[in-house]
């Protein structure tokens, strides 16, 4: 890490509605993924239930992709200490993905391949055209760090994913399908897109968001290297990549704690509460599929996981991109917020714990799915507040 002051300051180039934009679909997606699976509990029974497919697919690729492609527009530019070269494409990808997706959904619900693909090629569309948007980044950048590699395999796995996805549409429809593809496609998913890039840009926003200063990225290298032979080695069928990605996870919760012991600031607020609460949920995952139970092993790990890691940096990224585009230009002219005051911190706080009591609760007691649904529903409602502050 350079001794340089981080900021997730937007440069001007990147407009506010961008990330805004994608964080308010992937919110919606995540409320739509959240009621559909709350009122059709049975769609846990069976692997590639109709319901269960749309599900996973408004959570993984509606909240988690969303918030992830909005949040990399401001801070791609930060981590690479280059501004983006067109923001501007940012729309497509979020026009091409906020329209696939409900395509792809209603698609799973009819079992109707024709508009899974059709929906999943607008959606595979909306990323290629962001993953490319990113390697005009890369090749630009003026500093190069574990983080800025950790963002290029996210940006590789984000464009393998959905055409993994597509060959599984396309095959179901017109013959060659092969179910066993489908863990390819749900590996590059959770372990490429997902555990990379909570791992790597959790690493740039923990530090940032608890002024911890200094810490090497060294072990950030070495769990990129581990996590990715991991996902290999489970790709091509072999035990060790379950072996592997235990390791990738002693190395990740060895690296948040050297974050955290070097921090200046004491207190932990609501977001990094959160994030180093769904970070408890990866043991519970790798346990229950060591154990043999994938389904257990992806409820803990989308909802438990993903849920509160990415609502956690929502209360911290919202605020501080509102306020330093709204605010910050009036300081000193007129009163203006503080930036702590414009999260209502107690929904906020009772948000994550609806989402943790319930997504702990979900694989034994299926009803508890409406707790996380409440969850999310009042971390929805925390943000708007934001946005009206
Ligand atoms: C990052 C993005 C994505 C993630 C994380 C993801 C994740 C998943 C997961 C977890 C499953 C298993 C669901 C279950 O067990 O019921 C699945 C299945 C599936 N996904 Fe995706 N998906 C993504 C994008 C896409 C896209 C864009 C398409 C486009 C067509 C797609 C098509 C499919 C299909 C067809 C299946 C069922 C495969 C089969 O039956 O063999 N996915 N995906």
């Amino acid at each position: 890490m350079t001794g340089r002051a981080p900021s997730l300051t937007p440069t001007p180039a990147v407009p506010l509605s961008l990330p805004l934009g994608f964080f308010a679909a992937g919110t919606a997606f995540l409320l739509w993924g959240l009621l559909l699976l709350a009122i059709h509990p049975e769609a846990l029974q069976a692997v590639r239930h109709p319901v269960l497919l749309a599900s996973s697919h408004l959570l993984f690729l509606g909240f988690g992709v969303g918030v992830l492609v909005g949040a990399l527009h401001p801070l791609v530019p930060v981590v690479l200490e280059s501004p983006l070269p067109r923001p501007a494409l940012g729309y497509p990808t979020l026009a091409l993905w906020g329209a696939g997706l409900p395509l792809q959904t209603l698609g799973f619900l009819q079992a109707d391949p024709r508009w899974v693909a059709l929906g999943g090629g607008l959606v595979l569309l909306g990323l290629l055209l962001f993953a490319g948007h990113l390697a005009l980044a890369f090749r630009r950048a003026s500093r190069w760090s574990p983080v800025a590699t950790a963002l290029a395999w996210v940006s590789f796995y984000l464009a393998l994913t959905p055409l993994l996805g597509m060959l599984q549409a396309l095959t179901l429809r017109y013959g060659f399908y092969d179910p066993e593809r489908m863990a390819w496609h749900v590996l590059a998913g959770l372990v490429g897109v997902f555990l990379l890039s909570i791992l790597g840009v959790g690493h740039k926003l923990v530090s940032m968001f608890t002024l911890s200063h200094g810490t090497d990225e060294g072990v950030l290298g070495l769990l990129l290297w581990v996590l990715n032979l991991g996902l290999l080695g489970l790709a091509l069928g072999q035990p060790m990549g379950l072996g592997l990605l235990a390791l990738g996870l002693v190395l990740a919760f060895y690296d948040t704690w050297r974050i955290l012991r070097q921090r200046v600031k004491r207190a932990l607020d609501v977001g990094v509460r959160h994030y180093l609460a769904g970070l408890a949920f990866l043991p519970l995952s790798l346990g229950a599929l060591l154990a043999g139970e994938p389904l257990r092993a992806g409820l803990w790990f989308g909802l438990g996981f993903l849920g509160l890691v990415v609502s956690g940096m929502l209360y911290k990224i919202v605020p501080f991109l509102v306020w330093t585009q709204r605010y910050a230009p009036r300081v000193g002219l007129e009163p203006v917020p503080a930036l702590k005051d414009m999260l209502p911190e107690r929904a906020a706080d009772a948000a994550g714990l609806l989402l943790g009591l319930g997504a702990l609760l979900t694989p034994f007691w299926p009803p508890a799915l409406w707790v996380c649904a409440a969850g999310g529903l009042l971390c929805a409602y925390a943000l708007e507040e934001v946005l009206r502050s």
